[in-house]
């Protein structure tokens, strides 16, 4: 489960191109950007799987054309498939890797903030399938995620906010300084100030695998990681995947929950206005309509941490510390999502 922080990440795949059993699977963006590096490493058009950007590329379909890429590049047991992406590149490919001939090596290739320090840690892969996402899937850990950072420079602002979300959450359910440190370098996050996002890169990627590596099945301990995610997988359902993406919605989760632990007097005004202060200018706000609060909690009732019908909240209770909870009243939710 090993990740590395790389310098120069061509250098790197140079070892694994001499072989010649190997697939790259990329997208048609990353490819356009760093063709030139790509091409160096390999001309051969068989050696590269390039799929069209965008979540509905994660689907069946697509993984049976990369198994005939496999097939027809004759990759054995030993070959490793290269994943060169963000989260829709790395879930598929890794699916393909953990299934093809029972399983062959892959190695996490990182180029979005939110892949660097989420989707490429935790080992899960997989596809959508008939509206649902992640439904089909395996965990199935790459043999090594090698980590640039300066893929970040090429990213665009929405992307970047979108990793934002979550390296904010990493603070907030454990590390409170970190928390305090991101708040202060937002403007050097977005101007791509490379040591800062060296920084909180690597402080991510320890915080979300030293939760994974004690939980590596998502049986108990990895839910403290959904803080933010049952209001925002709610809010990304209500808005069909097109108004947010995950990041921007994982942020509203955020706010949504901190007011809903506030109101449940979990934590004091003075770490509620810190949090909210810091989350509040990153996306666009949202105000909700009654019939648009009861589609939010007719959402949140289907969400996979609930217990016995009860909605299970991920609440921060202390600074950099959260716990799950599943006794809020209706009445509060209702409360907080028609506040502004
Ligand atoms: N496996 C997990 O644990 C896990 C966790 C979180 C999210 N995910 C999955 O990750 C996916 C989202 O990942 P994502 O946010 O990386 O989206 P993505 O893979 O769709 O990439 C976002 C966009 O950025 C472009 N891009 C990628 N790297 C670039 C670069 N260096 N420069 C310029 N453009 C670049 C892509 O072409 C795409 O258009 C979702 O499918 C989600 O389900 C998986």
């Amino acid at each position: 489960m090993g990740y590395e922080i790389i310098d120069n990440i061509w250098m790197e795949l140079k070892d694994y191109i001499i072989k010649n059993n190997f697939l790259l699977i990329t997208d048609e963006n990353i490819y356009n950007i760093y063709k030139e590096n790509i091409e160096k490493l390999t001309n051969n058009k068989s050696d590269i799987y390039i799929l069209e950007p965008g979540e509905n590329s994660k689907r069946l379909e697509e993984l049976s054309n990369i198994y005939k890429a496999l097939i027809n590049k004759n990759l054995d047991r030993d070959g490793i498939i290269l994943s060169l992406g963000g989260g829709v590149v790395g879930d598929i490919s890794g699916f393909a890797a953990s299934t093809y001939k029972r399983g062959i090596d892959y190695i996490q290739i990182p180029t979005t903030l939110l892949s660097q320090i989420d989707s490429s840690i935790g080992g899960k892969t997989g596809v959508d399938f008939l509206g649902y996402k992640n439904i089909i899937g395996s965990f199935y850990f790459p043999s090594r995620t090698l980590i640039d950072p300066s893929f970040i420079n090429t990213l665009n602002e929405r992307e970047i906010t979108c990793g934002l979300g979550e390296i904010i959450k990493y603070g907030l359910i454990e590390d409170y300084g970190f928390f305090r440190y991101i708040g202060e370098n937002i403007k050097n996050i977005y101007s791509r100030d490379n040591n800062v996002l060296s920084y909180i890169i690597e402080k991510s990627v320890k915080i979300k695998s030293s939760i994974v590596e004690k939980d590596k099945l998502d049986l108990g301990l990895r839910q403290k990681l959904n803080f933010g995610h049952t209001v925002g997988h709610s809010i990304e359902s209500l808005f069909r995947y097109e108004r947010y993406n995950h990041g921007e919605a994982v942020i509203l989760g955020i706010i949504y929950e901190t007011k809903i632990a506030y109101e449940k007097k979990l934590i004091s005004r003075e770490y509620y206005n810190e949090i909210i202060s810091i989350l509040r200018p990153l996306v666009e706000p949202v105000s909700f309509s009654e019939n648009e609060v009861n589609m939010l909690l007719k959402y949140m009732k289907n969400d996979k941490k609930n217990k016995n019908n009860k909605i299970g909240f991920v609440l921060p209770t202390d600074k950099g510390k959260v716990d799950i909870f599943y006794d809020i009243d209706e009445e509060i939710i209702k409360k907080v999502f028609k506040s502004n």
